[in-house]
């Protein structure tokens, strides 16, 4: 799968949530959406504008204690996943990631960059999207994401 990767510096917690936005306008079901980042980077932000633009009316909170959080009532089912309390790729796949990697809605996964980068299994003609989120100071962060047609 031949990608670009655009560059956002955003000024906001608002900005981050419209690119979100977009990307729950243009994904298809099936949609993995990787993201990383340290903590307070604005993940679970841009998870809040995703989930706007999928049609989901619900508040977005991470899911601390679960593996994952499913929000219906949108376009596709949004499947939200956060990766943080896992420490190894092994921990990971043992929680039970694997249905969520092909999903039938859309997965957005934080701290992604726990399951390793060669454990991401991707299939031809699936969507599988990669946001990488840095903090460039208190309020603006730069965000590298693949294109994807949003
Ligand atoms: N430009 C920005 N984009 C996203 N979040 C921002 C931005 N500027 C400040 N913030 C703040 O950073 C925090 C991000 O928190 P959160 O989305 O929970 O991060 P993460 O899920 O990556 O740990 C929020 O308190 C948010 O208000
Ligand atoms: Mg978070």
């Amino acid at each position: 799968m031949a990608s670009s990767m655009s560059i956002l510096i955003s000024h906001s917690p608002a900005e981050t949530e419209c690119l979100g936005e977009k990307f729950g306008q243009a994904a298809g079901r099936g949609c993995v959406i990787a993201l990383s980042g340290e903590l307070g980077a604005g993940k679970t932000q841009f998870v809040r504008g995703l989930a706007r633009g999928l049609g989901v009316t619900t508040r977005v909170h991470s899911p601390t204690f679960t593996l994952v959080n499913e929000y219906d009532g949108g376009r596709l089912k949004l499947f939200h996943l956060d990766l943080y309390r896992l420490e190894t790729p092994e921990q990971i796949l043992s929680a039970g990631i694997e249905e969520f990697l092909s999903p039938d809605g859309v997965a957005v996964i934080e701290w992604a960059e726990r399951l390793g980068d060669g454990r991401w299994k991707m299939e031809d003609g699936k969507q599988f999207v990669r946001v990488k989120i840095e903090i460039l100071s208190e309020t603006e962060r730069k965000i590298i994401y693949d294109d994807f047609g949003a």
